[in-house]
């Protein structure tokens, strides 16, 4: 991890309000695994004042290049829409917990939705890469040794071939990753290259399959045993997160919480313990959880859902009142109702809980609340 100023290499637009940012990377800063983040601060001066996440896309080791896919939202991003090829950003990175890598007889399911597409594309474009190694060096090796080669389009068995890539795929040699990736409608699918094998799913059925990428997993996920890799909102993964339970599927899920200080230091990223033994840092302990995690630190994503789409005071109804419409649960963050307790909407660490500290008032253990079911908000 290193902070450093990046030359823009890159800066296009994708789609209606997304783009793609690629920066020259200083590789001595580390090279950046599928699923951690960097923090920027897009201006000279201290408005906004706190540096912003986001996700890597892609990394070109060859050409010392990261790249992020992100949402024009507010003004760091919009600053960041504005910057010219050539200008310099002020980076810190790379930051927080990477996806790690599933076992060999795990058939990596991988799910994005809204601004988790780019962390996700990563891993599946690095897994891809980690089994066309391991193929190309079965192939090589059954060549040498003198016997017929794999068919090609074979799986990758568990041959302990490098990985072309390097990164968090580095020993992956196992099954081929299934890629489901959710928008509202086709006007909503950036203008990338996304691998052709991807399952589009769209709400309104412009493109791919009609409905949820939960709708897409209750209907169409394979049989046998499996790893759900997900980034996406809160209901999103919160449903993802049930739905492996239910299946006896481990699950690595990627938080896309507001955060404050970025490395660790003023809980300003808390999220529910599933345990109730207090909060877990977005940017230091994950941004990626486990499910189930071996310490027993797993996220209660369903109270972070219900957090996340609960109305802030200021905007709930009036007694009497027809409820608010809830925001989109499965490609949330433009819809996104409230910042929370932990997540002010100054970002600021101010309101956050102290480590360990009593859920905040509005957390819906203490109300009993129920799991969410895909896309219910
Ligand atoms: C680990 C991590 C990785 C991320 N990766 C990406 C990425 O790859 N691409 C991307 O586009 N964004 C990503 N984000 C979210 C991004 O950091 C926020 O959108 C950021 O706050 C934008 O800054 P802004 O000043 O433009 O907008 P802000 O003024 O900060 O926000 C504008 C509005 O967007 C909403 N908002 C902001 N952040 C979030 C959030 N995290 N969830 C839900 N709603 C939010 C709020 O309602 C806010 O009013 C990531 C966040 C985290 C924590
Ligand atoms: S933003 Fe995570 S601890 Fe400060």
């Amino acid at each position: 991890m290193k902070q450093f100023d990046a030359a823009i290499v890159a800066n296009r637009s994708l789609a209606e309000s997304w783009r793609e940012l690629a920066l020259e990377w200083d590789s001595s800063a580390g090279l950046p695994e599928p699923g951690q983040f960097f923090t920027f601060r897009a201006s000279g001066s201290t408005d906004p004042l706190l540096r912003r996440p986001l996700a890597f896309s892609a990394v070109d080791r060859d050409a010392s290049r990261a790249s992020a896919i992100y949402q024009v939202r507010g003004q760091a991003t919009r600053l960041l829409s504005e910057l010219a090829l050539g200008s310099r950003i002020d980076i810190l990175g790379p930051l927080g917990r990477a996806f790690p890598a599933p076992g060999p007889d795990e058939i990596p399911i991988l799910v994005a939705g809204g601004i988790g597409l780019g962390p996700v594309l990563f891993l599946a474009r690095e897994l891809g890469a980690a089994r066309r190694a391991a193929s190309a060096a079965l192939a090589g090796a059954a060549a040498s040794a003198g016997t017929a080669a794999a068919p090609a389009g074979a799986p990758a068995a568990s041959a302990a071939a490098p990985a072309a890539s390097g990164g968090v795929a580095a020993s992956f040699a196992g099954l081929a990753p299934i890629l489901v990736l959710g928008f509202r409608s086709a006007l909503a699918i950036p203008r990338l290259e996304l691998p052709p094998d991807a399952i589009l799913c769209t709400d309104d059925g412009s493109r791919g399959f009609r409905g949820t990428v939960l709708d897409w997993l209750e209907r169409e996920a394979p049989e046998g045993t499996a790893r759900l890799y997900a980034c996406g909102p809160a209901a999103m993964l919160a449903a993802l997160a049930a739905y492996a339970r239910r299946r006896g599927w481990k699950a690595s899920l990627s938080a896309e919480q507001w955060m404050a200080c970025g490395v660790g230091a003023c809980m300003g990223c808390a999220l529910p313990r599933a345990d109730g033994k207090g909060y877990l840092r977005a940017c230091a302990d994950g941004p990626v959880f486990d499910s189930p995690a071996p310490d027993g630190a797993e996220i209660d994503w369903a109270a972070e859902a219900r957090r996340v789409s609960a109305p802030s005071p200021a905007q709930s109804p009036a007694p009497g009142a027809a409820p608010r419409s809830a925001p989109s649960a499965m490609h949330g963050p433009a819809q996104s109702a409230t910042h929370g307790p932990a997540q002010s909407a100054t970002h600021g660490p101010a309101q956050s809980p102290a480590p360990g500290a009593a859920p905040p008032a509005t957390d819906p253990r203490a109300k009993g609340g129920h799991e969410p079911r895909a896309g219910e908000a």
